[in-house]
């Protein structure tokens, strides 16, 4: 009988547990605190998603920004895996879309230009000649509504915005909505949703630089990387995609097998010398739409493992060859050259003027809507 109730009892703390999302430890959940205000005096809230094992994103509403993610290593200790700033004045100080959300479209469209239903639309260009992530004051510059979502297996935040017709040059008034949701299995899962009142074009991404070593330990250089595609969309000069898919098969590009990212980065190779090293679209292999791992990181010394699993058809792999140490972030620490890697899911860069790429128009009529996992484990 008294086994009984001890049962019974556990079972109801259990349930009661589960219903309000709290763990033994008693932290899993969502805080707000204030992160500052915008030159134009717009209030900005960061928020601390703590799931039940522990693991913590802080995403502010200021770009959708993840200005901090800790997950454990092997031996369970937290570490902060992206960079990042622990200020608000130092993301408005500028800096290269450091977990950011990209907008209305991640990646460059040549000159700025694009013509959709015959007519010709005419983009900010912030990038040389070229149009890169949004343009002046993209996504990642602007503040969203955010609030947390109940979810049944961890703690998430939703972030929507309304972008107006004509920003940035982009046609069409777009309600945006994005949901991070820090699962208690230490995903992190990016859903994007977007509607217009106009045909547009949309590309969203997610533009963290993550350093499973933990942020501003050295450089990504000896993190092992498998990259699932056969195929990669090589650029010119300026990073615009030929419109070639060109086969990684006896090329520095070929991550198939798990390489290490500093082995070939500094091969004599035309297209490393473009992008100053990885800084390139991938053709994800299997069918876009359906969810499937993109890529791998390890991290020997931690024994982190990160994939990457997404509907998209292609990634961005960036090796952050644009750090050089005059930034300063979380604890002090120095971003040089190299100091994080960026795995951003994505259409190809320049589709709008790329009729044999998927498409990346968006009808009055339909819904985007994608999804990416980064999942976070460890190796023994
Ligand atoms: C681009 C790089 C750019 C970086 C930061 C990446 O997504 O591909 O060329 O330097 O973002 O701005």
């Amino acid at each position: 009988m008294k086994l009984k109730i001890n049962l019974l009892l556990t079972f109801l703390l259990c349930a009661i547990m589960l219903v309000l999302n709290v763990d033994a430890l008693g932290q899993a959940g969502v805080q707000k605190k204030d992160f500052g205000k915008t030159p134009e005096g717009q209030n900005v809230e960061i928020y601390t998603l703590t799931n039940s094992r522990g693991a913590e994103a802080k995403i502010t509403n200021y770009g959708g920004i993840v200005t901090s993610l800790k997950v454990p290593d092997r031996t369970g200790h937290l570490s902060d895996v992206v960079l990042g700033f622990d200020n608000l004045d130092a993301y408005l100080k500028g800096h290269p879309y450091f977990g950011a959300i990209i907008g209305r479209y991640g990646n460059r469209i040549a000159k700025g230009r694009f013509s959709l239903n015959g007519a010709e639309y005419k983009l900010a260009v912030n990038n040389g000649a070229n149009h890169l992530h949004g343009g002046i004051k993209g996504f990642d510059k602007v503040v969203w509504n955010a609030g947390p979502l109940k979810v049944a297996n961890g703690v998430a935040l939703v972030l929507t915005y309304q972008s107006k017709d004509g920003e940035e040059g982009y046609p069409g008034n777009l309600s945006v909505k994005v949901t991070y949701t820090l699962t208690n299995r230490n995903e992190l899962k990016i859903e994007y949703s977007a509607t217009t009142d106009k045909d547009t074009v949309i590309n969203l991404t997610h533009h963290s630089y993550f350093n499973l070593a933990g942020q501003g330990e050295g450089d990504i250089l000896k993190h092992s990387l498998f990259l699932n595609a056969n195929r990669f969309t090589p650029t010119d000069e300026g990073s615009i995609p030929t419109g070639e898919l060109r086969s990684v098969r006896k090329t520095p590009f070929d991550f198939l097998q798990a390489t290490e990212i500093g082995a070939r980065i500094n091969q004599p190779d035309q297209q490393l010398q473009f992008g100053k090293g990885y800084d390139h679209n991938f053709v994800l292999n299997g069918k876009m739409g359906t969810m499937r791992l993109g890529a791998r990181v390890y991290e020997a010394g931690t024994g982190r493992v990160m994939e990457v699993w997404t509907t998209e058809p292609g990634m961005q792999f960036y090796t952050g060859n644009f750090l050089d140490g005059t930034l300063t972030g979380i604890d002090g620490k120095v971003y040089q050259q190299r100091y994080g890697f960026c795995l951003e899911t994505q259409h190809y860069p320049d589709s709008p003027n790329q009729p044999k790429f998927p498409s990346t128009v968006l009808r009055k009529v339909g819904r985007y809507h994608t999804v990416t996992v980064y999942k976070f484990s460890v190796r023994r």
